[in-house]
């Protein structure tokens, strides 16, 4: 569904994504990105949606190179990117940030906001409710659900368990693993044994390179990600 290959992206003079190459295929359920802070993990994201182009290297989203492809039409082919900082519309209810997700698919938006619901039964209680005024966990909860509101083959979540406390990183995760059910997830997270543990395919990101690929497992039992990022 999503082919990168030798990427490299800029910020400025500053080079923060060298060769980047990954594969994302219609079979897979989570696909995790981790590595350390500085890492390039939100680039990288960004660069698929859009927001920043790279200076060199190809995306292709569902067979067709992005370079025809403005951020708007990424997300109704299917690619919808939930940003660590949430992007909530404070000021509008949960309700209308619902809505507002649905933008690129209208005419589904009573049934897919009862399933979406039934996901997160906390929104309906805090339906009428502004979005700034939910918790952290709640507005966590809101960006996912808003992000399944379009409907998307590929949900990025970059970092959803950012800034919770430990009982809701665990629920954050049980809701990613239900979601990947249906939709295949881009996980980015720095819970790495969370993460990988859910993947069935998995990168780790390095000053920008990628400094290992396989299952999920197969990171897991490598020496260096052991070293590096579990304790023990
Ligand atoms: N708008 C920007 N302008 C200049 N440099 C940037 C910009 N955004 C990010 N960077 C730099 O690019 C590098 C990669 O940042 P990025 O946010 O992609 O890392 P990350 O892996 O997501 O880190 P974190 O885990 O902290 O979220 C960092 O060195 C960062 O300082
Ligand atoms: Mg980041």
């Amino acid at each position: 569904m999503i082919t990168v290959s030798d990427l490299n992206v800029h910020y400025g003079d500053l080079q923060v994504l060298w060769d980047v190459s990954l594969e994302i295929d219609d079979e897979d359920s989570v696909v995790a990105i981790v590595g350390p802070n500085g890492a390039g993990k939100t680039t990288l994201l960004k660069t698929l949606s859009g927001v920043i182009d790279p200076t060199s290297g190809e995306i292709e989203l569902f067979g067709e190179p992005v370079s025809s492809m403005a951020p708007s039409d990424r997300v109704s082919n299917g690619f919808v990117h939930v940003s660590e900082k949430r992007n909530l519309f404070g000021d509008l209810s949960v309700y209308e940030n619902l809505r507002m997700g649905s933008y690129t698919q209208r005419d589904d938006f009573e049934r897919t906001c009862e399933e979406v619901i039934e996901m997160f039964p906390v929104l309906e209680e805090r339906r009428e409710q502004k979005a700034s005024t939910l918790s952290g966990g709640e507005q966590q909860m809101l960006a996912i659900g808003r992000g399944l509101m379009a409907k998307p083959e590929v949900l990025a979540l970059d970092e959803p368990s950012g800034a919770l406390a430990p009982q809701l990183v665990e629920r954050v995760f049980e809701k990613i693993d239900e979601i990947s059910n249906d939709v295949t997830v881009v996980l980015i997270e720095q819970h790495v044994d969370q993460a990988l543990d859910l993947a069935n395919r998995a990168y780790l990101l390095e000053n920008g390179r990628i400094a290992a690929e396989g299952t999920g497992q197969e990171l897991l039992d490598s020496d260096h990600v052991r070293q590096s990022y579990l304790s023990g």
